[in-house]
């Protein structure tokens, strides 16, 4: 054995158990009591958690959008991952046009991350108008090991609904998941052009802008396209109790319907964008009120609901205070980095998941959604030893200057935490531990995904 980590809880999906961990090379060799450490490391873990690394399904590091760039790239966007207790993100490979074919978008991302990702990491195929008809790169894709697809309801690169039913149908021969952003672009657009007429358009109108029907009108409309087409489908970024709600009537009737939310949809609120500060709060959906967050959470729980994931698309203060408008300023937020320790003081410290309920919706059901399991989500033989040490009793106050976000703030300033990682092993190597990164650019390797 190489390395053991001894005396801790290992939490998976299916329960909490006091277990040794052995590591051989990048793998997982064993689990279970008083494991033998001849020849081995010896990692004393007694008290804390040793919970699968997590996997954020959905982050945009270093996108451009026209001239602007997030702030975080590949090597920040995976050093603060590594440091929060992730070592697995799904980013997306988008075409800069539709002239791009999505193999050659597809490899310019791989090429890209190839060179700068200190963690592990998949991609989601976006699919822009006119691409949903070719076959053969939709297959091409999925045979590279990407088994997903995103497409849009809303923004320029939307897809019309035949598009994204005639999508969902290929979808389902190559064995593909679809996975959609959900907002009625009709009421969206409406609603933007009344509140402009009238002269509102600061931040404080971002919430008004993109009101909870226009999700729940999406969402019902992706599930119908879904249900024709005899295909899964995955809701990204659920930010309201109504599209939630809709989810969870759909999986009732033994659909496969997929959801996910994200920290901030769980615990934040619309009132962010009348403060001084309302453009930082900024992302598509927008924040919604405190009952939404009490019935994302309990959906959650239901199991309705079944990825947390980030939506990490970072911008600095600066970039998004060039905005004048609502709906020209940069949209999107941090989020990778507290994704775990979120969850785990106002999840599982606050009775709203278990453990185990936490390890699956951030680490379990993304890796079987997205084909990476048993290689990712779970710590047992044979799984990649991707590995937190997780210290239930550390008490932080979250704040910006200890975070390694090259947008330089958090939306969650000051939030009082009990639980952070401790440590993260990437395939049985430690990345970080203690607040120091220990990983290195490059060192962070495409997995494939098959479903
Ligand atoms: O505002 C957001 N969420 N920006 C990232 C792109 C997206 O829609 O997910
Ligand atoms: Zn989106
Ligand atoms: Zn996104």
């Amino acid at each position: 054995m190489d390395l053991v980590l001894k005396g801790g809880w290992v939490v998976t999906a299916e329960r909490v158990e006091q277990a040794d961990v052995a590591v051989k090379g990048a793998k997982i060799a064993a689990v279970g009591p008083d494991l033998s450490t001849e020849g081995a490391e010896v990692r004393d873990v007694t008290g804390k958690y040793l919970l699968p690394g997590a996997i954020d399904a959905h982050v945009h590091y270093q996108m451009a959008i026209g001239d602007l760039m997030t702030a975080d790239d590949w090597f920040t966007g995976t050093r603060l991952a590594a440091c929060g207790g992730v070592t697995t993100v799904i980013d997306y490979a988008e075409p800069t046009s539709p002239a791009e074919t999505l193999t050659a978008s597809l490899e310019r991302r791989l090429k890209e991350a190839g060179e700068q990702a200190c963690i592990d990491y998949g991609l989601h195929q976006v699919v822009l108008p006119g691409q949903e008809d070719d076959e053969g790169e939709l297959a091409a894709v999925v045979a590279r090991g990407v088994p997903s697809f995103k497409v849009f309801t809303t923004y320029n690169q939307r897809l019309s609904l035949d598009a994204i039913g005639r999508l969902l149908e290929k979808a389902r021969r190559l064995g593909a998941l679809v996975t959609v952003h959900c907002e009625d672009h009709g009421i969206v657009t409406a609603r933007k052009e009344e509140l402009i007429a009238a002269g509102k358009t600061d931040p404080a109108y971002h919430a008004l802008s993109r009101p909870e029907r226009a999700e729940v009108r999406a969402i019902k409309d992706v599930i119908a396209l879904a249900g024709e087409a005899g295909a899964p489908v995955y809701i990204v970024h659920v930010s309201t109790g109504g599209g939630a709600a809709v989810i969870a009537a759909a999986r009732r009737e033994g659909r496969p319907v997929y959801g996910e939310t994200c920290p901030h949809y769980l615990l934040l609120t619309e009132e962010k964008y009348a403060g001084p500060d309302g453009r930082l709060y900024l992302m598509c959906p927008p924040l919604r009120t405190a009952g939404d967050n009490e019935e994302l959470w309990r959906h959650l729980s239901a199991g309705s609901l079944q990825v947390v994931a980030t939506d990490h698309c970072s911008y600095t203060p600066r970039q998004k205070n060039a905005g004048t408008a609502f709906y020209n300023t940069p949209s999107g937020v941090p989020g990778t980095e507290t994704l775990l320790p979120l969850l785990y003081s106002f999840g599982v410290r606050s009775g709203r998941l278990t453990l185990p309920q936490m390890v699956k919706v951030l680490a379990t059901n993304p890796a079987r959604l997205f084909g990476l399991y048993p290689r990712k989500g779970d710590l047992a033989p044979g799984s990649d030893a991707d590995i937190v040490v997780f210290n239930p009793r550390k008490e932080v106050v979250l704040t910006a200057a200890h975070l390694h976000s090259a947008a330089g703030y958090t939306i969650f300033e000051g939030f009082r935490l009990q639980g952070y990682p401790e440590a993260t092993y990437l395939r049985g190597r430690l990345i970080y531990e203690g607040g120091r990164f220990l990983g290195r650019a490059g060192d962070g390797c495409f997995i494939p995904g098959r479903r």
